[in-house]
């Protein structure tokens, strides 16, 4: 199961410590421009090691495509992307080699495979989002030239809560805020527990421009249900709100509903999605990441032979793992309208003739 998507679909390998991670993409229409520096610069707003914000682990996080691609343009066929690992340090992990961290997939993946790569967390690490961008970024590709765009920041840090979201804010802020007059609170709040050997969780938000009306498929494959699917597969992601989210079950009908003028919707509490497609309003999705596990706190736990032990924690982590994951929910969400695109090409006649007459 590493693989996302029905038409337009995602496929990635590689662990933490491992030589490489990547990609395959399958469903990349013929014909589409590869912009690799593009698909670079996507990646270089996911590295590691760029602030005090996120993990000190240094990855160039260089991208290299084997596959699918010629004089520039994508050939239909799968295209392969790697990205080789630069800077592991995997003698940071052998005190943890039979012991499981707290909040971390080690005791899962321990109790299901029997064993388990422990440097770094091996295929559980966040290290695999990487891929996850680089796949996003050629399906944004694909997408602006049908006028879709994605945004995405950080709306909140330890319950600090954006007070309006500026989707062109983050560009200039070392943590992606989305409103500026939070920004010194929260990376205060993110600072304070990085010095605490602790760490905090956050929210991201994520803005879907340009969508027609109609993408989505119901009843089992509804927009809004694919997107949570994408986010919650995430690491660390422990909840999404599409819209209102959690604060429509508080409200009245006639506080939630959007009326509906000639010149579209005059609010949007349904976050741009009814019956799991889009209304062709801004889709919003917030994502709610948990605080990083990984932290230098004396913790208690068990190990292999469920013998009690305090585990102490070596290693580089991010102190707030919600600031890079913004990058990585925003390529998901790309990745999901692509493959909705696709599918929605084939739902009615009239998109059937358009291909073929
Ligand atoms: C961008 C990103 C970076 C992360 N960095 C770290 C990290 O440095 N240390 C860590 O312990 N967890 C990190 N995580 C979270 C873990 O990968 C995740 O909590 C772990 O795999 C357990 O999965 P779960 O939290 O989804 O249950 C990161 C997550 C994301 C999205």
């Amino acid at each position: 199961m590493n693989r996302f998507g029905e038409r337009f679909t995602i496929t990635t390998f590689g662990e933490s410590h491992g030589k490489a991670i990547g990609c395959v993409l399958d469903g990349v229409p013929a014909g589409l421009l590869i912009d690799e520096d593009y698909i670079q610069s996507e990646l270089d707003r996911r590295k590691p090691g760029q602030n005090e914000f996120a993990t000190a682990r240094k990855e160039a996080d260089c991208v290299e495509i084997l596959s699918g691609v010629f004089e520039g343009l994508s050939t239909g066929t799968p295209i392969m992307m790697v990205i080789y690992n630069t800077d592991q340090k995997s003698g940071d992990y052998s005190n943890v080699k039979d012991i499981f961290r707290p909040g971390h997939a080690d005791f899962t993946y321990f109790h299901k495979y029997g064993l388990r790569d422990y440097r770094g967390g091996g295929r559980s690490s966040a290290r695999e989002t990487a891929a996850r961008v680089a796949g996003g970024a050629v399906a944004k590709l694909m997408l602006s030239q049908l006028g879709i765009t994605f945004q995405s920041g950080i709306s909140a840090i330890h319950g600090i809560e954006a007070q309006s979201l500026d989707f062109t804010y983050p560009q200039n802020s070392p943590i992606y805020a989305l409103d500026a007059s939070v920004e010194e609170a929260q990376k205060a709040a993110i600072l304070e527990a990085k010095n605490s050997h602790d760490s905090v969780g956050g929210v991201c938000t994520v803005k879907i421009s340009g969508l027609p009306i109609g993408l989505g498929e119901g009843l089992y494959y509804k927009l809004d249900a694919v997107l949570a699917e994408a986010m919650m597969g995430i690491n660390a992601v422990k909840a999404v709100e599409i819209g209102e989210g959690i604060r429509s079950g508080e409200l009245l009908a006639s506080q939630n509903n959007d009326a509906i003028t000639p010149k579209g919707f005059k609010t949007n509490h349904a976050g741009g999605i009814l019956g799991g497609m889009s209304n062709g309003d801004d889709v919003l999705v917030r994502v709610h990441f948990k605080p990083t596990p990984s932290i230098f706190i004396d913790q208690e736990s068990v190990n292999t032979e469920n013998e009690s032990v305090n585990v102490s924690l070596k290693g580089r982590h991010d102190p707030c793992v919600a600031v890079r994951g913004s990058v990585v929910a925003e390529s998901m969400a790309a990745l999901v309208c692509a493959d909705m695109v696709l599918l929605n090409m084939g739902s009615t006649m009239n998109g059937i003739k358009g291909y073929y007459l």
